[in-house]
């Protein structure tokens, strides 16, 4: 398919002069619209009837079949297509408007000069009928015919160039490429061509604004410049292999984006070696898998905000809406916070998948699997309602012919990685991590199945007399952890923010969370405005306030698990963390007087107030 220009404008603009050195530029055939008419319009014009819309309509038709023919090696046809409705008959995939543009006092008077004569009054209705679109390429007719042609072929050239390209279009990849295609931007994929994914694709979206490659220099030559390369691939050291690759076809301020999961520090050293070299890295998480990719994904870039401001338009038209209808993607700081953030987003949703996996087999000491669907169904109307819910209950429902298909899936859970970096980033910040990194742990545990059963074996878990569990109760409960969860992931953040000198905002960062994320849920609601005011969850007192009021249905929940003998260490790491933290007093002067003890570590003394160390010879 190649493309049909239609060159619009009034009469005398010069379609017919300019169409016949453009259709020779770009060497395709050049036909003038006024010999398309049917011989019933062609008699009406012969004898002076002016031509009514339906006449017209009839000629339009007869066009857009002609156009249809002609796309197969392109064309340039001349047609005054004055109206809107005209030109939406002519309208197809490979069409695209030029519009001349001049005014009436420069167009009679080159008439009159050419000695063509047109009447005033019909050049003034040409003008009335006029209604110029808000696409296709303007140009002004002012200057000579070649000189039109010229600036016409310039825009052609740079509309031949894609907008941006995406490196890898594996499922994520080719999802952002397709939402980038949805959003008009022209776009070109590269893949490796062992790999044979170029091909199909371009088999199924050829027809759409694509380019397809294999050929890596191909790829970046198709980019517009400075050039945004959003690479999709695997994390890790394939990233560094890529640019390697890349970096020589690059040119001065080009921008490659890295949407992977990558750690936020690698994605540090690459900001420094791309801008070593005038180019920028821009490390962006993405959230929300193949659907997020595909319809609307939570996007965090971070890096150069004058490289941000660049791509910003493509980003935010791919990513999720808030409730407000604004973009689920905002510059989120400096360096590596964005792939930073992603990570910490990945722990809390870790903690929160637990969570709801340890509801489950809360629920399944008492209820049949229906009841827990139909019982886990009523809390997607109440505050606790998240995409980690809903997926929860989705993935409940689903049978195998009979029987549920999670009863059929081994009880050994995966992991990529971020959950555990998470938790080792908390380590190093000094901050708990315990709801996230018992998430990661309660995973390590599950994948020792053939111990578990071992010991099992070995061990009488008899349960005690089980209480049953107030349903009620059991949501005030997950409430609970729930924002302990989400309390200890932004006090990571934010602690980062602090040590790493990047100034998150944490109401913004809640905000592109609130849709589009795994972890978006009405709760992300409320911590948007939380953050706008606290530093923390936890300084915002009436959320700590109504935690301790809940409590007593936290501890109900704890009893009943402990003695239904089910392993639900989130919950009980919530409740611990919790615990701690309004503790006035905890037992940690003991650890002081055991350091010194040992180690002549010192320690300070609570009738000191000037804080000084002390250190006791506790043997003498
Ligand atoms: C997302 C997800 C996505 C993926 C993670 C976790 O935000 O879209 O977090 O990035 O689910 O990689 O994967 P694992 O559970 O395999 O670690």
């Amino acid at each position: 398919m190649s493309k049909v220009y239609i060159i619009m404008g009034v009469s005398g603009s010069g379609k017919t002069t300019i169409g016949t050195l453009l259709a020779k530029r770009l060497a395709r055939p050049f036909y003038d619209a006024d010999d398309f008419h049917p011989a019933a319009n062609i008699s009406k014009m012969k004898n002076g009837i002016p031509l009514q819309d339906d006449d017209r309509f009839l000629w339009l038709h007869t066009l857009a079949d002609n156009i249809q023919q002609w796309s197969h090696k392109g064309a340039v046809l001349a047609c005054s297509a004055l109206k809107e409705s005209y030109r939406k008959l002519l309208q197809q995939n490979q069409v695209e408007f030029i519009v001349l543009e001049g005014d009436y006092d420069t167009i009679i008077e080159r008439m009159s000069q050419r000695s063509h004569f047109m009447a005033p009054n019909m050049l003034k209705s040409q003008f009335d009928a006029l209604e110029v679109p808000n696409y296709g390429i303007h140009v002004s007719i002012l200057k000579s015919p070649e000189v039109v042609t010229d600036e016409i072929m310039h825009h052609i050239n740079k509309e031949a160039l894609s907008e941006v390209g995406v490196f890898g279009i594996g499922v994520m990849g080719k999802s952002l490429a397709l939402n980038m295609l949805d959003k008009g931007f022209r776009v070109s994929v590269y893949n490796r061509k062992e790999e044979e994914l170029i091909t199909p694709f371009l088999k199924d979206y050829g027809h759409l604004n694509v380019q397809g490659f294999e050929d890596l220099s191909a790829f970046v030559d198709s980019l517009q410049q400075p050039r945004k390369i959003l690479l999709m691939i695997k994390a890790g050291e394939v990233i560094d292999l890529v640019l390697d690759q890349l970096v020589p076809l690059l040119d001065t301020d080009d921008i490659v984006i890295d949407g992977g999961n990558s750690f936020y520090e690698d994605t540090n050293r690459r900001i420094q070696y791309l801008g070593s070299k005038g180019l920028h890295f821009i490390g962006a998480g993405v959230s929300g898998g193949e659907k997020g990719a595909r319809f609307g994904a939570s996007i965090m870039p971070s890096g150069s905000l004058k490289a941000y401001q660049e791509i910003k338009e493509i980003l935010e038209a791919i990513s999720a809406r808030d409730k407000n209808e604004a973009a689920c993607c905002t510059y989120i700081g400096s360096g590596g916070s964005g792939h930073f953030i992603k990570m910490i987003h990945n722990g809390i949703e870790y903690g929160e998948m637990q969570l709801l996996a340890e509801v489950c087999a809360i629920l399944k000491l008492n209820y049949s699997q229906e009841e827990i669907i139909t019982i886990l169904s009523e809390w997607q109307h109440t505050s606790e309602a998240s995409f980690l819910l809903d997926a929860t209950i989705e993935v409940l429902k689903y049978k195998e012919g009979t029987t549920y298909l999670t009863d059929l899936i081994l009880d050994k859970a995966g992991d990529k990685g971020t959950g555990s970096w998470s938790s080792i980033e908390a380590f190093k910040l000094g901050i708990s991590s315990t709801v996230m990194s018992a998430a990661v742990m309660a995973r390590y545990d599950s994948s020792q199945k053939a111990k578990r059963v071992e010991y099992a074996s070995h061990v009488n878990k008899d349960a005690n007399h089980i209480e049953a569990i107030d349903t009620t109760d059991l949501l005030k409960a997950y409430s609970v952890v729930r924002i302990i969860n989400h309390n200890q992931g932004f006090l990571i953040i934010m602690e980062a923010s602090k040590q790493f000198g990047w100034d998150l905002n944490l109401s913004e960062i809640a905000r592109i969370w609130t849709n589009g994320c795994i972890i978006n849920s009405k709760f992300m609601e409320s911590c948007v405005a939380i953050f706008k005011d606290n530093e923390t969850i936890f300084d915002e007192v009436s959320v700590l306030k109504s935690i301790a009021a809940e409590l007593p249905q936290l501890k109900q929940v704890l009893k009943i698990a402990i003695d239904g003998a089910i392993s639900i260490p989130c919950f009980m790491a919530a409740y611990q963390y919790f615990t701690a933290m309004t503790s006035a007093k905890l037992s940690a002067n003991i650890i002081q007087a055991q350091r010194d003890y040992f180690g002549a570590h010192t320690y300070q003394k609570l009738n000191d107030p000037s804080g000084t160390f002390y250190h006791t010879n506790w043997e003498s």
